[in-house]
Formats: structure tokens, C-alpha cells, sequence
């Protein structure tokens, strides 16, 4: 089966968060099946483009609206993701060095997805699923069925991945122009609360729709940013499939961002060093127990809790306990992290910013990673976590909830708590203090959750199993 993935990320070409992380990995699992998986997205301006060579496969033009843009379907010419992926570059609207966050952004996604039909709507083969990530390609399983160029493309089986339903991409009718020629009587489609949504076309539009945990799929029902009453009635063409990792890159055993690697039978003396680097970099004391937070600062994170968690944490428990952060997003909670440290030079650091080399370091040398989400579809962080010996504390909700049991039942790996609530946090944060000292308990933990099995294999499977039943 030929399997053609598109993403506005994919790791290491372009990644965000936990989208890039999926779609650098899935196919590569889907290839060592046996089938064949491919990955288009934008040419972004970053360092993989200046990096790497291409060929040019493709070249046309489009409009979009009154707008006349020319692009270029570029192939990567090593194969170093070990499957095919092709750039589509639109200069004016492509050639940005970051991934969203730009005034025109919709017009950028926009002018993608058609490139992409465009391009696959001329290709001498055709693939047998187009498998779409999020609201920036969920137009696609729309253009599919209804836009007029692309009737040839009509009975190609389409699949939406929900990675995060509280993004929808939303834009108002004035910008219909933008969108190629489609049946009017179907205009219907696109919209949701008054506006065109990519997200709710997506969902009517494509054959099926997944989302990224079996957990998350259940609360979409009930809550999902305004779709909920969407996402029910088109249950019959759902399902969550959980993520997995790259165990490839993601391996502490040989990942080159390490200081010191380590396997499961050296974890105590392993985490120990990567701990003392990680806290001599960041001014931390390394024999009192870290607590780390990494991702994006915004409030489905639960990031506006840190301060006051960190604050009160530190005032409760002077000396008992260093947290660190690494993220950025909210300028606000930037700033409120930033006075936090000031006050609390002692037990707390951060770094604002992306940095992928000391997320992993991070991973190594914390004992505890918190994740206080208010929502989570899936959540890789705790997986990586895991899989380093670190032990998660995570909010019981969406993929976080399926992959995190609670040390306190038998086989757990991690602390859960109910409330994204300051009060319990540092209730859980006591009982990563607690299990801390008692370093037999710790250990089993530790062992128990490096031994889980979150690779691809099982997932990717899942996947493939869901294309054959649509065709
Ligand atoms: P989301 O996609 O909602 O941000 P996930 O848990 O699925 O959350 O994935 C987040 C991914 O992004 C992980 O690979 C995590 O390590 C990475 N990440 C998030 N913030 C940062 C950061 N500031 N620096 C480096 N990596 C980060
Ligand atoms: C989204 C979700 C996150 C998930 C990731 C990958 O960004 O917020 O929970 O892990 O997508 O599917």
C-alpha cells in the first residue's frame, strides 16, 4: 500500500512539537511493514532546506484568489529520513524560517494543500490513502471529494488525524475566493459556527478521522472546542489510536545528545551523571530531587500553574526539591516565570526557547517531568520520559491517562493527580518526594517504565489496518 502523508511538520525537517515527532516516525513504521509512505510539507527556510540537496520534481503555478504564485515540488535527494519526502516550496509564502505564527497563515496553508493536489492530481501514479495531519491539510479530504480539478483524485481514500482539536484554523466566508472551484451545493461543508473551519470540513470530509489516543477520542465527544456535537455525529468514522516514539532517536542507551548514555540496568548511575551536568549548567543542587517541565508555555499546557506550583513548592519544602523549565509560548507566562526565578534563585531555573539537545538532556538527568495539562490528545513527553527512567506526573487526561498508571497501584509508573489545580501539584509533588527517598521503590518504577513498549510497531499497524478497511 502507497501511504502519502501531509503535515505542516515532520521531524527533523520541521518540528513544533509532538506533529513533527509522528510524522518523522509513523511512516518510517510504516515502511518497515512493507508498505510504502511518503511525506509532503512546506519548504521551509530553516536548516534542513540549507542543508540538504533536492531534486526539482515538480514545477507549476496556482491561483489563489486574484494571486498568481509559482512552486516547486522538491524531492530529498539521500533519502535520510529513510522515506521519500518532498518539499513543496512557495516563494512569498512558504520561504518563512519558522512554521506558524505569520499574519497570512492561512493563506500559507492554503496555497499548500492546493500545490499538493495540483501536483498529485498530475502524477503518473496514484498513492492509495492520503492521510492528513490537523487543520492545515484538512481541506484536502474536502478539494478531494467536491473541487472540480481534482475529480480524478475523487476515489483516493482519505484519513484526518486530529492532533490537537482546540486549533481549527478558522477563517471567515470574505475568504472564500481563496479556496479552487468546487460544487456551491457543498458549500456547507466547510462551514462550522459561521465561519469556514478546516477542522469541521476535515471531519465530514475525510473517510475517517482519528485522533491520537483511544482516551482523547472519548473526551472529543464531550468536549472539543465547540465540535463535540460534529465529532459525535460522525462517531460511526472515528477511533483514537495512541501515538508511539521513535525509539530510534529516543533511546538512552545511544542518544549522541548525552552526556553519558545509559541502559536500564545502569539507570541509578546513569541519571545520576547526566543530573550533575544538567544541574551544574543551570546553577541547581544535584543531590535534592529535579522536577522538570518541557513544552509549550500556553494554558492547555497547564503552564500558567508553574509559578505558583514552583513558588510554593520551594516555600513549603526549602531545599528539598529543584525544578527547571524549558519552553516558550505566552509572553505572559514568560514573564511570570522569569519573576519566579528572580525570587527564587535557589531551587528553580529556566530556559526560554526551543532547544531539541537539551529536551533530551533534560529527559536524562530529571527524576520527575510534570505535565499539569488541562488537555493532552496524546502527549510525548511522558513517554520520553519513561523511557530515560524519569518518572511522569501527569494530570489524568486524554493520552496522558492511557499511558500513565500511578506508582501507588501495582505496576505503576508514574503519579497521577485529577485537578489542574496548584493544590494538586504539590500534593503530587510531595509524593514524588516521598517515593524519592525510599530508592528500592524508586528504582522498580523507574525499571518498570523503561521496560514499556511505546515504539511505532503496534500503532503503525493499527493505522494500516485502518486504510484496508476503506478500500
Ligand atoms: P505538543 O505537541 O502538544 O506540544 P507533545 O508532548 O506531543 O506536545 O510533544 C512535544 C514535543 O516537543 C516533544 O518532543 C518535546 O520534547 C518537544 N518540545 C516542546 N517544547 C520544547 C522546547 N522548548 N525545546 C525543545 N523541545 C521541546
Ligand atoms: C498535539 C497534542 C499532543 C500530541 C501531539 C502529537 O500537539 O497537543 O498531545 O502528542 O499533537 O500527536
Amino acid at each position: 500500500m502507497e501511504i502519502l502523508h501531509v503535515s505542516a511538520e515532520c521531524y527533523p525537517v520541521a518540528k513544533v512539537g509532538g506533529l513533527g515527532d509522528v510524522v518523522g516516525a509513523l511512516p518510517r513504521y510504516q515502511q518497515q511493514l512493507g508498505h510504502i509512505a511518503k511525506v509532503v510539507m512546506p519548504a521551509y527556510r530553516n536548516k534542513f532546506y540549507d542543508t540538504h540537496e533536492f531534486d526539482v520534481v515538480h514545477q507549476a503555478g496556482m491561483w489563489l484568489g486574484h494571486q498568481w504564485y509559482h512552486f516547486n515540488v522538491l524531492k530529498e535527494r539521500q533519502n535520510s529520513l529513510d522515506f521519500d519526502l518532498y518539499l513543496v516550496d512557495i516563494p512569498g509564502l512558504l520561504d518563512t524560517p519558522g512554521v506558524y505564527g505569520y499574519p497570512n497563515d492561512t493563506e500559507r496553508f492554503l496555497a499548500f494543500q492546493v500545490a499538493v493536489l495540483d501536483w498529485i492530481n498530475e502524477w503518473n501514479h496514484q498513492v492509495d490513502v492520503i492521510h492528513c495531519h490537523d487543520h492545515h491539510t484538512a481541506l484536502i479530504p474536502f478539494l478531494l471529494s467536491w473541487g472540480y480539478k481534482y475529480n480524478r483524485l475523487k476515489d483516493i481514500p482519505s484519513v484526518l488525524t486530529i492532533h490537537n482539536a482546540q486549533y481549527q484554523g478558522q477563517f471567515g466566508w470574505d475568504k472564500l475566493y481563496l479556496i479552487p472551484g468546487f460544487d456551491l451545493w457543498k458549500a456547507g461543508l466547510l462551514d462550522w459556527g459561521g465561519c469556514i473551519n478546516p477542522l469541521a470540513a476535515g471531519i465530514k470530509c475525510a473517510w475517517r478521522v482519528t485522533t491520537v489516543s483511544p482516551g482523547y477520542m472519548e473526551e472529543l465527544y464531550v468536549e472539543a472546542n465547540g465540535l463535540e456535537s460534529l465529532i459525535s455525529s460522525e462517531r460511526t468514522k472515528t477511533s483514537g489510536i495512541i501515538n508511539g516514539i521513535d525509539t530510534m532517536v529516543w533511546d538512552p542507551a545511544t542518544d549522541p545528545r548525552l552526556g553519558i548514555n545509559y541502559t536500564p540496568e545502569m539507570v541509578s548511575e546513569g541519571k545520576t551523571a547526566n543530573k550533575a551536568q544538567l544541574c551544574e549548567r543551570f546553577g541547581l543542587d544535584a543531590s535534592v530531587p529535579l522536577i522538570s517541565f518541557i513544552g509549550r508555555l500556553v494554558g492547555d499546557k497547564g503552564a500558567d500553574l508553574l509559578p505558583e506550583i514552583i513558588a510554593r513548592s520551594l516555600h513549603e519544602l526549602p531545599g528539598e526539591v529543584n525544578f527547571l523549565v524549558l519552553g516558550s509560548g505566552d509572553p505572559h507566562i514568560e514573564w511570570m516565570l522569569k519573576e519566579t526565578r528572580n525570587y527564587n534563585s535557589y531551587g528553580f531555573n529556566l530556559h526560554i526557547g526551543y532547544d531539541e539537545s537539551l529536551s533530551h538532556q533534560i529527559y536524562a538527568g530529571s527524576d520527575f517531568l510534570l505535565m499539569p495539562s488541562r488537555v493532552e490528545p496524546c502527549g510525548l513527553n511522558q513517554l520520553y520520559a519513561l523511557r530515560y527512567g524519569t518518572i511522569p506526573v501527569v494530570r489524568s487526561t486524554g493520552g496522558l491517562k492511557d499511558t500513565v498508571t500511578d506508582f501507588g497501584d501495582p505496576g505503576g509508573v508514574g503519579i497521577r493527580f485529577i485537578q489542574p489545580s496548584v493544590w494538586d501539584v504539590c500534593y503530587s509533588v510531595k509524593r514524588a518526594l516521598e517515593l524519592y527517598q525510599d530508592k528500592r521503590h524508586l528504582r522498580d518504577v523507574q525499571l518498570t517504565g523503561m521496560h514499556l513498549d511505546h515504539s511505532w510497531t503496534a500503532s503503525a499497524a493499527q493505522y494500516v489496518q485502518l486504510y484496508s478497511s476503506m478500500r
